[in-house]
């Protein structure tokens, strides 16, 4: 069985502190700290650039799991992996080029990870499997944080599963949006490594047990 990820997404958390929110991620004993970039352009909201994620490296040692929701992500990749990122997703459906990014990302010794919003299929990264450490499957149109589940997304990432063990792939499946207590189960049970999770955590008044509830329920 392959082990449950826990990534609180900091898109939920007070923006005039974000050293705090990584503390909080880092107290309630969660594994990575999910950070979102939105540019206003390929998603309808603003949030944060490389300097604040270098900023929040010199604070701590967490794993940066950033999200690119951003046109032409290639512009941006060396920034935030200057700053300190562990895993740098974007998504499929900004780039032209994406296998050429994936491997930039890698050489600079970061995880690699692609996205796909719920219009697109699963289909569309088969070219891009072999090359990626970490596949996101947003489970809600990206750009907001406490929004419903979209259920047919998770037949993708139970497609997207099916793919990694027919072709031999090792790279894990994230889940982001609308993931909470009573989502996340069929999130796991269709084959999703990673959780993010952002309003409910922030929203729980005892993280860590939150935390260890969701370890649990592999
Ligand atoms: C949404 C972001 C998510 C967001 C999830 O576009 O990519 O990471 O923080 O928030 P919740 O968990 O509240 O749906
Ligand atoms: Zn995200």
């Amino acid at each position: 069985m392959r082990k449950i990820t826990i990534a609180p997404s900091v898109l939920a958390a007070d923006f005039a502190d974000f050293a705090g929110a990584v503390r909080e991620i880092e107290g309630a004993g969660a594994d990575w700290a999910h950070l979102d970039i939105m540019d206003g352009q390929f998603v309808p909201n603003l949030t944060f650039g490389p300097k604040l994620v270098s900023d929040l490296r010199k604070r701590s040692p967490a794993f940066f799991d950033v999200h690119l929701m951003v046109n032409a992500p290639e512009r941006l990749v060396p920034a935030f992996a200057e700053a300190g990122a562990d895993c740098i997703t974007f998504h499929a459906e900004a780039a032209v080029h994406s296998q050429k990014i994936l491997a930039g990302i890698k050489e600079l010794g970061k995880m690699a990870g692609i996205s796909i919003v719920p219009s697109t299929p699963a289909v569309a990264l088969t070219e891009l499997l072999p090359f990626c450490d970490l596949v996101l499957v947003m489970t809600v149109n990206p750009g907001f944080g406490g929004q419903t589940l979209i259920p047919q997304c998770l037949k993708k990432v139970r497609e997207i599963a099916r793919m990694r063990d027919s072709g031999g792939h090792n790279f894990m499946i994230s889940v982001d949006g609308g993931i909470h207590e009573e989502t996340a189960p069929a999130a796991l049970e269709a084959g999703a490594d990673v959780l993010v999770i952002g309003s409910a955590f922030f929203s729980s008044n005892d993280k860590t047990a939150l935390v260890k509830r969701l370890k649990d329920f592999r």
